[in-house]
């Protein structure tokens, strides 16, 4: 059986047709949008193409109509998703029901 959240996936591509990375916004509520599944080609890490890949969907998000806020989960023992996400401006929030995943959030910013 398959199953899962309705989430509008974002494939990121560049001059050649090689997947670069990719990444999923997920609507749980009416103000809240969530990033998911962002992951960058294993040859590409460390060049910046994680923060771009993240940009792009802060952009994408703030065109949600009502959206606030955008939230994620992410395992705490993977520092570089973690640093990452910190240096876009999410911070930590409300507990995690899974104590192995640390919960963050930030607010859209509209200009
Ligand atoms: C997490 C991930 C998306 C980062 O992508 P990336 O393209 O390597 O990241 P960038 O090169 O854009 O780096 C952006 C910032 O992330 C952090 N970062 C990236 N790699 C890091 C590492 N190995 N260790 C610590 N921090 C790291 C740094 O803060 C970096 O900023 P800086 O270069 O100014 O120091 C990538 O490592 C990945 O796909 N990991 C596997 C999937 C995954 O864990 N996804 C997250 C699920 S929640």
């Amino acid at each position: 059986m398959l199953g899962g959240d309705t989430a509008t996936s974002y494939s990121m591509v560049g001059d050649s047709p090689e997947l670069l990375g990719f990444g999923q916004l997920v609507k749980p509520e009416q103000s809240v949008l969530r990033l998911a599944r962002i992951i960058v080609a294993p040859d590409k890490r460390g060049l910046g193409l994680g923060a771009c890949l993240c940009r792009l969907l802060l952009t994408e998000a703030s065109s949600y109509t009502g959206v606030e806020r955008l939230t994620l989960g992410v395992y705490r023992d993977n520092p570089a998703a973690i640093a990452l996400y910190s240096k876009l401006g999410f911070a930590e929030r409300a507990p995690h029901p899974r104590p192995e995943i640390m919960s963050m959030e930030r607010v859209i910013d509209r200009g």
